[in-house]
């Protein structure tokens, strides 16, 4: 059985990444560490915390005696990072507590597990590590900074991170490469673009839009909506850091991403004509509509959801124009590919939502309206 601490897994990608392992593997149990900050959620993990081989933990990274007390009951062989405060706009309004969850805690991480994984020296003065051990960080395409109308990132992009959100994440980054460079500590990394999926917070644009729709509210794009992210079904990330953490280079970082560019635009007239096509095809999920106009006929009316919906409003400073990741490294040594089409998983998608709105009630009934008024409101 191979022992797992998954850091920030209450929140949209790592939850999604519990719930791939505890179903493709059965020789794993993993130790879910989570702060339970606005993004992250018990409800979310609540099936999968109660698989024997699923346990959680309510706490920061930033806690070295915590950490280390895991180590010590668990004896893990693998970390997997993904806690972080992940969210631009956040990043943009409150800086420094990016800085601290995504910087320092990574470096709390890396020290507590080096603590743990050591098990001597070689005649240079170098730590030996204890066999079949890692540290995965998970991090994003954003390190990069923005691509004009060609190209892509590749590993050998250097970083050149733009907003607060994404400098911390490069930080973390080269902290994890320093460990790798200095202690010679077995580490991996992977980048990946945006992705999109279940239990995806609604702030994120994806989940906003479709929640929007539902209530019949305005669906606010920045700036002229041509900004262009690289869109990847959250699953396809999970299998990727499953295949760098198991099989993946020590020392290495992998591009994540599906080769699916669309602008904001695209993006949110798919969406629209998407919920609109499915609520024609099966007139049931208009229960899920907030917004019930009955027409004429009886019916719940669906006419209004349209392209009317959306507003152009002030676009986010330092906006990055465009993201593209290349894949090539992470395929011809893993044999990675996408197995999602955008068109599945976008309907995948939204049907997870008509179908889980008490979910996104749950997530939502705290400091979320106050958060959406803030940042929306006179935009
Ligand atoms: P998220 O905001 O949905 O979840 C983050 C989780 O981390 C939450 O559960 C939160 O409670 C937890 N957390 C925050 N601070 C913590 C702390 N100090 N200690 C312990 N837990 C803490 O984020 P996400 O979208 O799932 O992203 C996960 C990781 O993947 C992040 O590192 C992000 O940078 C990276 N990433 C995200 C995307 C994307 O499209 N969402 C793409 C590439 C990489
Ligand atoms: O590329 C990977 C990154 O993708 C991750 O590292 C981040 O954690 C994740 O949040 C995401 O960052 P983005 O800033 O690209 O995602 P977001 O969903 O916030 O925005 C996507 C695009 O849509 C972006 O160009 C801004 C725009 N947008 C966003 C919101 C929330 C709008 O036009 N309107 C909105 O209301």
């Amino acid at each position: 059985m191979k022992s797992y601490l998954v850091t920030g897994a209450a929140g949209f990608i790592g939850s999604n990444f519990v719930k791939y392992m505890l179903q493709k593997h059965d020789d794993v149990k993993l130790v879910i560490l989570d702060a339970l900050t606005y993004a992250g959620n018990l409800g979310t993990i609540a099936s999968d915390i109660d698989n024997e081989r699923c346990f959680f933990v309510k706490g920061d990274i930033c806690d070295c005696g915590l950490v280390d007390d895991l180590f010590a009951e668990y004896k893990f062989d693998y970390v997997v990072n993904f806690a972080a405060e992940s969210h631009v706009d956040r990043s943009i309004e409150n800086p420094q507590l990016f800085l601290q969850t995504n910087i320092l805690g990574t470096q709390n991480l890396l020290d507590v597990a080096r603590r743990a994984w050591v098990n001597g020296k070689d005649k240079l003065g170098y730590p030996t590590w204890r066999k079949g051990v890692r540290y995965h960080q998970v991090s994003t395409d954003e390190v990069y900074g923005a691509l004009g109308a060609e190209g892509y990132f590749t590993e050998a992009t250097p970083i050149c991170p733009h907003s607060p959100y994404s400098a911390s994440k490069a930080s973390a980054d080269m902290v994890v490469q320093a460990y790798r460079d200095t202690y010679k500590m077995p580490v991996t990394i992977t980048r990946c673009s945006n992705n999109y999926g279940p239990y995806h917070f609604p702030e994120k644009l994806i989940p906003l839009i479709i929640k929007n729709i539902l209530a019949g509210k305005q669906l606010p794009v920045y700036g002229d909506g041509s900004n262009v992210r690289d869109w990847l079904y959250v699953e396809d990330h999970c299998k990727a850091i499953d295949m760098v953490v198991n099989s993946g280079r020590e020392g290495e970082v992998y591009n994540v991403g599906g080769h699916n560019e669309k602008t904001n635009l695209e993006i949110v007239k798919l969406t629209i004509s998407t919920i609109r096509k499915m609520m024609e095809d099966n007139p049931a999920y208009r229960k899920a509509l907030k917004k019930q106009v009955v027409g004429a006929d009886g019916q719940i009316d669906i006419s209004w959801i349209n392209d009317d919906l959306i507003t152009f409003v002030k676009d986010r400073l330092g906006h990055d124009q465009r993201y593209a990741i290349d894949p090539t490294k992470i395929k011809n040594e893993l044999g990675w590919y996408s197995e999602t089409r955008f068109e599945d998983g976008i309907v995948k998608t939204i049907e997870w939502y008509l179908n889980h709105q008490d979910w996104v009630e749950q997530v939502t009934s705290g400091d979320y309206q106050k958060y959406y008024d803030e940042m929306y409101s006179n935009r």
